[in-house]
């Protein structure tokens, strides 16, 4: 959830960019990096907002995603630039503040003083950030970032730190330094990926089952360029209405109130907590269905589960915008359409396509045309791959 627009040549292929990466930071800080990171965005391809309910969630750690080329210091002092916004950061280890307002910093501050509270004592470093994660269109940038931070953290410090765990730290800095109160989609898809997989990911037990798409089927992302407006408070709003109708059922969490149960007490919950909990208790299993239908390649059930989706998040849960809507109409006009759908935490931002993988540019051209047409507005559509979670690599070779 950074705040800026300017995004970098994100179509550069890897040697230009690990090339440009390690001459900034040639620049900025003298000599060479020591290590790279990596972590992934993702989009969500089925299970809007049941990870806090504790449901299932289909998601795809994608192969946009943020690198930090970084270099220990012995000083106990962080020193971090970002090439997104071309801004820097410098913090002490011994006295990590959060900076007011939701500053990109504070994602780096909050990883590092949540690394520190867990005993793992993160040491000192010079680092430059570059991203192709869109920032707050609803691909996860703030994740991939948290994500990448911790991998350089414990990339340098040489601890073995399990994929889960850091992604629960991720979270734990966002929630409780950052102050935004996500469930754990993010952090796990960024940390969790596997090349070539969608994750299945069940949000009660945090477990993880690796989800292969049928080969003639492509993802694309679809890109309203409308910012995400309210997101802060509407959130918080929805998460407080699922809480409310789980203490009504007397369960502990949505995940626990079955179809039958709703259908049967539905009249004793107020409204709007009702349709949220509907929404969420038929999302959750839609998330399941879809792993399967992907896998199998059922374009006929594909399509259902999507449009059933994008209705209980217009009608039932309240999260689409007018773009939402006019990118909608232009996604299900566009040539090898197979379903598509709301992405992220909605309210604008991208949205997501399945699509039939002959038709991918013919999508790409209709979605551009349609929508400019019915919002005047240049959207981005471009196709994802399936992404490794976050990890260290040889940016050094890369870029030879
Ligand atoms: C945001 C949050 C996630 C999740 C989604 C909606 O991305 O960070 O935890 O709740 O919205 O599914």
């Amino acid at each position: 959830m950074l705040s800026t627009e300017s995004m970098p040549d994100w179509t550069m292929d890897p040697k230009t960019r690990a090339e440009r990466v390690a001459a900034r930071f040639r620049e900025t800080f003298g000599g060479e990096p020591e290590l790279w990171a990596r972590a992934p965005g993702r989009v969500d391809l089925m299970g809007s907002h049941t990870d806090y309910n504790l449901g299932y969630v289909l998601t795809l750690p994608i192969s946009r995603d943020t690198w930090i080329a970084a270099r220990r210091r012995d000083d106990g002092t962080v020193r971090i630039y970002t090439m997104n916004l071309d801004a820097e950061d410098e913090f002490r280890l011994d006295a990590i503040e959060r900076i007011p307002g939701s500053k990109w910093c504070n994602y780096v501050r909050g990883v590092a003083a949540t690394l520190q509270d867990a005993g793992l004592g993160p040491m000192g470093c010079d680092a430059m950030i570059h991203s192709t994660v869109p920032l707050e269109s609803g691909l996860s940038s703030s994740a991939a970032l948290e994500s990448a931070v911790a991998t350089v953290f414990a990339g340098l410090g040489g601890w073995d730190l399990t994929n889960e765990r850091k992604a629960l730290l991720c979270q734990k800095a966002e929630n409780e330094f950052v102050g935004v109160n996500c469930g754990i989609l993010d952090q796990y898809s960024s940390c969790l990926g596997r090349q070539g997989c969608a994750l299945l990911l069940d949000c009660r037990d945090l477990s993880t089952r690796a989800v292969w798409i049928a080969g003639g089927i492509r993802i694309v992302v679809c890109n309203t360029m409308s910012r995400r407006r309210l997101s802060g408070g509407e959130y918080a709003q929805r998460r407080a209405e699922c809480e409310q109708a789980a203490a009504v059922l007397g369960v502990s969490a949505l995940r626990d109130a079955t179809p039958q149960m709703l259908a049967a007490r539905r009249h004793e919950l107020p409204e709007p907590a009702a349709r949220r909990a509907e929404f969420i208790v038929a999302e959750s299993a839609r998330a399941e269905t879809l792993a399967g239908a992907l896998t199998a390649d059922d374009r006929p059930a594909v399509a259902r589960l999507c449009a059933e989706s994008f209705a209980g998040a217009r009608d039932l849960y309240e999260i689409c915008s007018p773009a939402m809507a006019a990118m909608m109409d232009a996604m299900l006009a566009a040539p090898g359409v197979i379903g598509a759908r709301q992405a992220g935490a909605g309210f604008g931002g991208c949205m997501v396509a399945l699509v039939d993988a002959a038709s991918t540019d013919a999508f790409r051209t209709a979605v551009l045309d349609a929508y400019y047409s019915a919002t005047q507005v240049r959207a981005e559509v471009y196709p994802v791959e399936a992404a490794q979670g976050a990890a260290v690599f040889d940016g050094a070779v890369i870029g030879k």
